[in-house]
């Protein structure tokens, strides 16, 4: 990676000067007019030092003069007041650097320890309707995966359906009451019944009582209720799983909080074993404090006075199931930041359990918000069906250029993934963002069209065009082709960056960025009709190579490419 190899050249001066940074290191310049790559370390060591950041710097760069590496590295070496040390490439190493991306598949990315890492996300509830909430945890959480494939990791995904808890006892209650039969109930009656049941239970305490009386029975597996919820479960999950293809979302477990109850006796013991569990006014919890917290944290709840378990018992047990199954050495989760006390307690539970493995890692997302600020809804309603969301997004692409209508309706749909992804995926997972359709669906500014249509317009050159380079020569032709080399290097430092950090942000802001650089060069020089043959080989190598980090950047980011928009 380049900034480690700059960071290794300037350490052997800093060793010759007997100068020691605890963090040495070197960053992708915030002013590509001056230069490439920047350090700002002089200011630190002028502290360490008591010497001036300019004095510190000018010994520096004497220092780098004499490190024969450094004359391969940089075409120049500045230093700027008050204590900015600029270093700026040499064409041979930014070329070798794409040399070496263009021969490897992975672009000659370095590969982390592999680790197997099970993946909780999508999360959604059976019997209640998606929303856009849990569309945001299915579209983050792929994009995370397949990050964290791409960089080798053995992952397994699974989408941890909320399948067993009082909405459950709800509809049962509701099929029961309005006589519906398990042979005739459909979809549509479930999305009426769990409203209604739900928001009469709210009000009649004595309902509740029934529903969660009904929900503890199915839980203890008693057989009339298991026959209802195994039709609800189906009806539902048929219906999650066609939205979950339409995202192209897919899961290697199709598993849930139902598959927990198995391994809550051996929790329990457990628990017992290590004293874990109190008494509390006849139900029993996990006490979670610890010495160092400012702030009291409510034990867990791990199950009722009536003998019910709780969300957080099935979490725990899914630990112990995941555990069992899969020897994970770590489990990530991603739901909405309002559950991080949840998240909170069952990991520290745990912990009390087993401090070490696997470790466990919560990752929130905030609230998707319409143009009002408030939570988005579309125009179809209160509950946001993601149906009707698909639909306005195609309708508002569609609205947006005329030439459109003649696009293949498996493009469309392509292309509505695309602008809801990009949307989505552009933002820091943890801030809530505002999903304006028609901003989205433009194909200018920061959107999936437009990163589309740079590699559908750069693909269409490519296709009329031959070229037989092996290695781009020694030449960088003008400025928007520096610009756009500079950006392509970049790749591998940001992809560890956006895994580690967990944050899809990061990568898609530097596609966004990597096409703007495309654009801008080809809009300066048309290739096509260039008469310098070397000239127009080199820069073939280039936007082929750009095109092929655009695709497998889009694949990261769950998006599809069109065959024509
Ligand atoms: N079903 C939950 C909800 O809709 C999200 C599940 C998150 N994953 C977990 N292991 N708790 O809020």
């Amino acid at each position: 990676m380049i900034e480690k190899e700059i960071e290794a050249i300037l350490k052997k001066a800093l060793d010759k000067l007997k100068y020691h940074l605890d963090k040495l290191e070197v960053v992708v310049s915030n002013r590509k007019d001056l230069c490439d790559y920047q350090f700002d370390g002089c200011f630190a060591l002028a502290k360490i030092l008591h010497k001036s950041p300019l004095e510190i710097g000018e010994n520096i760069i004497e220092a780098l003069k004499e490190e024969k590496e450094s004359l391969d590295y940089f075409q120049e070496v500045q230093l700027l007041a008050p204590g900015f040390i600029n270093f700026t490439l040499t064409n041979a190493i930014i070329n070798e650097k794409l040399n070496n991306m263009a021969k490897d598949e992975k672009f000659n990315i370095e590969m982390p320890e592999q680790e197997t890492i099970v993946i909780d996300y999508g999360g959604p509830n059976i019997a209640k309707p998606l929303h856009v909430g849990h569309l945001r945890s299915a579209i983050v959480g792929e994009s995370i995966k397949r990050m964290l494939k791409y960089m080798g990791h053995h992952v397994i995904a699974d989408v941890h359906l909320g399948d067993y808890g009082l909405q459950i006892g709800e509809v049962i209650f509701g099929m029961k009451e309005k006589n519906i039969s398990l042979e005739e109930v459909t979809l549509e009656d479930l999305e009426t019944i769990y409203p209604e049941i739900s928001s009469r239970c709210k009000e009649d305490e004595e309902l509740k009582e029934k529903c969660a009386t009904i929900t503890k029975e199915l839980q203890e597996e008693n057989k009339e209720y298991q026959k209802y919820y195994q039709k609800i479960k189906e009806l539902s999950s048929n219906d999650i799983l066609r939205i979950y293809n339409y995202l192209d979302v897919h899961f290697d477990l199709w598993e849930g909080e139902s598959n927990a109850y198995p391994y809550i006796p051996k929790l329990t013991k457990k628990l017992e074993e290590k004293q874990l569990l109190t008494e509390s006014n006849g139900a029993r919890v996990v006490y979670v404090n610890e010495e160092q917290d400012t702030k009291e944290l409510p034990p867990l709840l791990y199950q009722k006075q009536n003998g019910a378990y709780l969300y957080g018992t099935t979490d725990l047990a899914t630990i112990l199931e995941r555990v069992e199954n899969y020897h994970p050495d770590r489990i990530i989760y991603i739901a909405d930041s309002r559950q991080s006390m949840h998240f909170e307690t069952f990991f520290r539970a745990w912990k009390k359990l087993d401090s070490q493995n696997p470790k466990l890692e919560f990752l929130s997302f905030g609230t998707v918000n319409g143009t009002d600020g408030k939570p988005f809804k579309t125009r179809a309603g209160n509950s946001p069906k993601l149906d009707s969301l698909f639909k306005e997004v195609k309708t508002a692409f569609l609205n947006s250029n005329t030439k459109n209508e003649e696009m293949k309706e498996n493009d469309l749909d392509i292309i509505v993934n695309a602008i809801i992804k990009f949307a989505d995926l552009q933002n820091n997972r943890e801030k809530d963002y505002i999903f304006d359709i028609a901003k989205f669906s433009s194909v200018v500014g920061k959107t999936g069209p437009y990163i589309l249509y740079t590699y559908l317009r750069i693909a269409s050159i490519l296709k009329k065009e031959k070229f037989y380079l092996e290695n781009l020569n020694k030449e960088i032709y003008d400025n928007t082709d520096r610009e756009l080399r500079l950006k392509m290097i970049e790749l591998e430092n940001t992809l560890k960056y956006a895994v580690d950090t967990r944050l899809p942000s990061v990568l898609a802001n530097y596609l966004y960025d990597l096409c703007v650089n495309m654009n801008a060069f080809y809009e300066k020089n048309h290739i096509n009709t260039l008469e310098n043959k070397e000239k127009k080989e080199n820069w073939l190598f280039l936007l082929t190579l750009s095109n092929r980090m655009i695709k497998s950047m889009l694949e990261l980011l769950e998006i599809n490419l069109p065959e024509r928009m």
